[in-house]
């Protein structure tokens, strides 16, 4: 489902070449729960990105059920990852000026969902990860594992192919953390293929396959 042919990333640095990512090969399937793994600075933050459309490769091919995207518009690739991915993120990145339903609703309104369904449907969702009761609260009144459950019902709004989840229980307690990842385990089970990119060696041994990221190299 996602092919990276000959990938890899660098960036220029006062005008020094940093290469993050050396050349990789990487396939991942319909379905799968893969882990990214490796120390901080690795690149794992990197390969979500570009996996996730939010950065492109500095050389090499992008494809998604095998169409090439790498060559594509910013535009038209913002337009894509709405339909098709969903994204958690370490520190939630909810927008604060919007309540939990807002939150969720704002996917389906950018991919133009009717504003009845988009009403019901983040609804729904808000009470599958358990918030049902905390759909007209703001971010801040909401606590660090109940963020990330907005976040999570977020990243399904647009019924997406791929969950991309970086640390996405890296600010959260155990308990709190361990709540979110049998969230994510359910999607998983669900059909829904799921990459993330975690410290937790735990983690990487619930997931079907680890990929290491070592001073960026990767090795799956
Ligand atoms: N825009 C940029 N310009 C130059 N270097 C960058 C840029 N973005 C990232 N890097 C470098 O790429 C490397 C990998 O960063 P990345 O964020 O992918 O690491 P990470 O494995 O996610 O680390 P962490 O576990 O701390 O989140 C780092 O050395 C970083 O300095
Ligand atoms: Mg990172």
């Amino acid at each position: 489902m996602l092919k990276i042919v000959d990938g890899s990333k660098s960036y220029n640095h006062n005008d020094k070449i940093i290469n993050v990512l050396q050349p990789f090969n990487l396939l991942i399937e319909k379905g799968e729960f893969v882990a990214i793994r490796g120390k901080s600075g690795s690149g794992k933050s990197t390969l979500l990105h570009i996996l996730g459309c939010m950065d492109q490769l500095t050389t090499g091919d992008y494809y998604f059920n095998d169409n090439k995207l790498s060559t594509n518009k910013d535009n038209t690739l913002a337009k894509f990852r709405g339909k098709h991915f969903g994204f958690v993120f370490q520190a939630y990145h909810l927008i604060k000026e919007f309540t939990a339903l807002q939150n969720v609703e704002a996917p389906m309104a950018y991919m133009h969902t009717p504003r009845k369904l988009r009403r019901e449907r983040a609804l729904a969702l808000l009470s599958q990860v358990g918030l049902e009761d905390k759909v007209n609260f703001y971010p801040k009144q909401l606590s660090g594992g109940q963020q990330q459950r907005v976040a999570i019902a977020r990243a399904l709004a647009n019924q997406p192919d791929v969950i991309f989840a970086d640390e996405p229980t890296g600010n959260l307690d155990r308990d709190n953390g361990n709540k979110i990842i049998s969230l994510l385990c359910e999607l998983h089970r669900q059909g829904t293929t799921l990459v993330m990119v975690t410290h937790d060696g735990d983690l990487g041994k619930i997931a079907d396959r680890s990929i290491h990221l070592v001073d960026g190299h990767i090795k799956s």
